[in-house]
């Protein structure tokens, strides 16, 4: 992709601290530019590239940051075997038009030593946090301070984490924080599978498995939209019914060779999944 002339600013930066952070930011609003932010955990893939091309079209200047956040995960999940691939994230976030990469130490973020100093609100409920009640709390910390750290104008995030979009927002609005949130549209491969970092633990013989639950989340969102416009038109319809959906849905994916089906459930104008195949979780949903 080329950039316009002015949204070019030399060779991509980058700051280990807030310090050197707020000199180039600072630097930047005297000019009257504005500022984007993508918050990352590396691991990069195109889904990660499109949410820094989307920041380049909303603000002047970018900055993403890389930082596999501890708080996020419970000690029986894969802090530490999580893929940090920092020097290739660099390049690749580089070409994608970054200006600014923000790679802070665990110290520059959690001063105190990292803990959950924040509580996700009502979005947080039920889907994720039935499975992983630490998540958002994490999530919410971290990501209240990395606004708080960069101070973009605008922030972006993947809409393959549905939830955590919600949780992000009604946290700024809680906070009254002066940022705008853009949800970004999930980017699959040509199979439909979504683009996930943790589809690196995948073998070939689980990655098409795992392509078949995009399949198995649009049938079911395209059963449910026809039952929704079947209600809207006034047929009569039990709700047992939209559970059977569900419940065929799971069918079919432990059918396909999934382990182990956290949740299909529709919330918002999406049907929303987590399920297991082995040791990796996937994550996915639909607009209805
Ligand atoms: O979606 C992610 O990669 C992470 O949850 C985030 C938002 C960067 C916070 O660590």
């Amino acid at each position: 992709m080329t950039l316009p002339a002015e949204k070019i600013n030399g060779p991509i930066l980058t700051a280990t601290t807030q310090t050197q952070l707020r000199t180039t930011i600072d630097g930047w609003k005297e000019q009257g530019l504005t500022v984007g932010f993508v918050p990352t955990m590396g691991a990069l893939h195109e889904g990660h590239l499109s949410l820094v091309r989307l920041a380049l079209e909303k603000a002047d200047r970018v900055v993403a940051s890389i930082f596999v956040n501890p708080t996020q995960f419970a000690p029986h999940e894969d802090f530490d075997t999580y893929p940090r691939e920092e020097e290739k994230d660099i390049a690749e976030l580089e070409n994608a038009g970054t200006h600014l990469i923000y790679l802070p130490s665990a110290n520059e973020i959690y001063p105190d030593g990292p803990a959950s100093t924040l509580k996700a609100g009502k979005a947080a409920q039920g889907l994720e946090t039935d499975f992983r009640p630490h998540f958002f709390d994490g999530v919410a910390t971290v990501v209240h301070r990395l606004f708080e750290q960069v101070k973009s104008d605008v922030a972006v995030f993947g809409e393959k984490d549905f939830q955590q979009l919600q949780v992000i927002k009604e946290m700024v609005k809680t906070k009254d924080m002066p940022i705008d949130i853009i949800g970004a549209p999930i980017v699959r491969d040509e199979h439909g599978l979504a683009l996930a970092s943790r589809n690196a633990y995948l073998s070939d013989a689980e990655l098409q498995m795992a392509r078949q639950l995009n399949k198995v989340l649009y049938q079911t969102a395209s059963s449910l939209r026809a039952e929704g416009e079947a209600i809207q038109s006034g047929l009569p319809r039990r709700s047992d019914d939209l559970l059977a959906m569900t419940d065929k849905a799971k069918e079919q994916l432990l059918e396909v060779g999934f382990d182990k089906i956290d949740y299909i459930e529709s919330r918002w104008d999406r049907t929303l999944a987590a399920a297991w195949i082995g040791k990796t979780r996937l994550i996915d949903n639909m607009e209805i």
